[in-house]
This record gives C-alpha cells, structure tokens and sequence, in this order.
C-alpha cells in the first residue's frame, strides 16, 4: 500500500475528490489530512472519509513538527492540495520526487509567490487569456517550478469573470488530479 498525505489550506474540495477516489483502493491509501488552519473545511471532509487530520500552522512546520508528523504517518507520498503556505525545505529534501502540487493555471504562466486560489484566475481574466487549465507538478524548493507531470487546458469565454474561471479549472482539478496522482505513483513503482 502507498501511503499519500494531504496537505490543504482551504475548502479541501481537491482533497475531497482524491479521497473518494482512493476510499476502496488497494494500492493507494490517504493515511493523514494536514491543515496549517483551524478553521479550514477540509478537516470535517476528512472526518467524513475517516481519514485522520491534525492542524500544524505555519510557525510549527518552520519547528519541524509538520516533517514529524509526515514521517510518523508513514507517507510515501504528499499531495499539495490547495495548501498556501510554502514547504519547508527540509520536507523537500526528504520527500525528493515525491510531493506533488495541484496548480490552477498553465505553468510557467502565473505562477510563483502570490499566485494561489482566487488571485490566480483574476490575474487570467485581467490578462484576457483565451485559456486556463491545470497544472500538476513535482514540488521543489522554487514556488511552482518543479518538473511538470500533466496539463489540462480549458477555453475561456471573454465574457468569463474569475469566479467562472475558477470554477471552470476546479472542475478539471477533481476530474484529472486523482488519476494522475495514480500514474504518477505506478511509473514511480516500475
Ligand atoms: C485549488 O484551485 C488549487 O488548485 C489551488 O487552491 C484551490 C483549493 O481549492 N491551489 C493553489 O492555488 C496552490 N498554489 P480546494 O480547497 O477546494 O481544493
């Protein structure tokens, strides 16, 4: 079984998702939610998958305590799903080739630091992009820099607002992002 730890900020939509897709998998098994907030949606969407979740702000993490409680959970794998806060470099170097990143836009393009959630699709409507999509990514120690794995590309209407952009590539980040943490973990195997 490979072990997969979810690192989210927010609503946990995306860890929703992959946590339905992986409930009765025998090969993959989400082992442990992380939030760096108390308040985020994400822990009760754990609870709901029985899957256990523990807070860990950012001033912890910068302790050591998020790398502790990865390497305590057993993971073999992180998924960065919508977590806003950067990565200690010390997980990095631990977990080489083996954290992966759920990005809202087609890298290179807007990405890097102030580029999450909402900020991202407002800058796409402001640049009028004619499209969007999502990026899954290998983390390094560089915001949205590390090698790419997938892109999805979606068409953008002139007359789409961020909030439709938004919810355009939410729609592709639950469609692809479970499957292509499956093939990325398979290849990884052989
Ligand atoms: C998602 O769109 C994710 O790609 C984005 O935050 C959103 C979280 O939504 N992540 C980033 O911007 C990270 N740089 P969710 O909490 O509903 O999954």
């Amino acid at each position: 079984m490979t072990r997969i730890a979810i690192l989210a900020s927010g609503s946990g939509s995306n860890a929703e998702s992959i946590m339905k897709a992986f409930e009765n998998s025998n090969i993959i098994q989400i082992s442990l939610v992380i939030s760096n907030n108390s308040n985020a949606g994400v822990l009760a969407r754990a609870d709901k998958f029985n899957v256990p979740n523990v807070v860990i702000n950012s001033a912890q993490a910068k302790e050591g305590l998020l790398l502790q409680a990865l390497l305590n959970s057993g993971a073999d794998y992180i998924v960065l799903a919508g977590y806003m806060k950067l990565i200690p470099k010390s997980i990095i170097a631990a977990f080489e080739k083996k954290i992966l990143n759920i990005h809202p836009a087609l890298l290179p393009k807007f990405g890097g630091k102030g580029m999450y959630g909402e900020n991202v699709h407002k800058a796409v409507a402001e640049a009028k992009e004619k499209e969007s999509g999502i990026t899954i990514h290998f983390v390094n120690n560089n915001y949205d820099e590390g090698a790419i794995l997938f892109q999805k590309r979606v068409a953008l209407s002139s007359l789409d607002s961020y909030k439709e952009i938004g919810a355009k590539v939410l729609k592709l980040e639950h469609e692809f992002s479970p499957q292509i943490i499956e093939k990325t973990i398979l290849n990884a195997a052989h």
